[in-house]
């Protein structure tokens, strides 16, 4: 029941994702039963893409009117824009083109930090059920990034922007230190992040991966350190409780998985494709059953 063909006409709006491999997304049946349920005229399907330069010079009618971008394309996504979002280029990482209806112009994003760090607000938001704040609750807090790959500097830049203070632990210190510098924030090395105690209320975020299947008894940060942080972040979400996580939660803290990231870039890429909000209660149902 993903594709409707029924709802198929001359003046329906082509999203899809550009990737390799494609086959495994969660793409099609998340976005397509979203138009459905919101009457919205489109449809989305996956491209196995060889070349995205090519592909996006062939497919440039205003039909195909957006793309998310997955691995190996994020970085080649970028030089195939007439124009990025400035945090996208500063990631350095594509993954959603919006094609602007005025010109016909591709427009190039980053949704995986928006994804991430809107669920870490939304966990932030949801331990304490806040009525009617304005801001963002990460702001004044101190985020720590665990990891300085893409994902870490994704991460960086979101908490940054936020407002939080933001400490990158890395393995190789000098790469924590080099996106410290980027980002304007302090680093470490990950064996130091143990006995890093300051004052004030902490984050965690996980953007390694430490954790993942099959390696699941592996943690970044030992459960006696976590009971500093009052929310710990996963990116890892096979499996959807990682051990870091289980620890945190045994320790006190909030806890937010790498699936709720997916869902939250999810609402930020529908939110952009269609001008809608996303239809968040259906996103969640979908994604249950993964
Ligand atoms: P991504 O783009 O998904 O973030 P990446 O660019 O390969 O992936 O970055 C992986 C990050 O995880 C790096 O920060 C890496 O640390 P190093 O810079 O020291 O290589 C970190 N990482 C991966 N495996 C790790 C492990 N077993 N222990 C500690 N850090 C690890």
């Amino acid at each position: 029941d993903v594709y409707d063909l029924r709802r198929i006409g001359l003046d329906t709006k082509i999203f899809g994702l550009i990737g390799k491999p494609v086959g495994h997304s969660k793409g099609p049946v998340l976005y397509n039963r979203a138009f459905k349920s919101d009457g919205f005229n489109g449809v989305y399907v996956p491209f196995l893409v060889d070349d995205i330069a090519k592909f996006l010079k062939t497919y440039s009618s205003p039909d195909f009117a957006g793309f998310s971008c997955t691995i190996p394309y994020k970085e080649e996504a970028l030089k195939c824009c007439d124009d990025v979002d400035p945090i996208a280029k500063s990631i350095g990482a594509v993954n959603l083109i919006v094609r602007r209806p005025s010109d016909g112009k591709l427009i190039g994003y980053n949704t995986d930090f928006v994804g991430a760090i809107s669920a870490i607000e939304d966990g932030l938001r949801g331990s304490r059920n806040i009525k009617g704040e304005t801001g963002s609750p990460l702001a004044g807090k101190l985020f720590v990034v665990i990891g300085a790959g893409g994902a870490g500097k994704a991460l960086a830049y979101g908490a940054k922007e936020k407002g939080a203070r933001v400490v990158i632990a890395n393995r190789t210190y000098e790469k924590a230190r080099e996106l410290a510098d980027l980002v304007g924030g302090d680093a470490l090395s990950l064996s130091e992040l143990e006995n890093f105690h300051p004052e004030g209320e902490m984050i965690l975020a996980n953007t390694t991966s430490i954790g993942m299947h099959p390696k699941i008894d592996e943690t970044p940060l030992p459960k006696h350190a976590l009971s500093t942080y009052s929310l710990v972040f996963d990116a890892v979400y096979t499996p959807k409780i990682t051990r870091l996580l289980r620890e945190a939660q045994e320790v006190g803290a909030v806890t937010v998985g790498g699936l709720e990231m997916f869902i939250g870039q999810a609402y930020e890429q529908y939110e952009r494709f269609t001008g809608l909000p996303a239809p968040k209660e259906l996103f969640r149902e979908i994604m249950s059953d993964y």
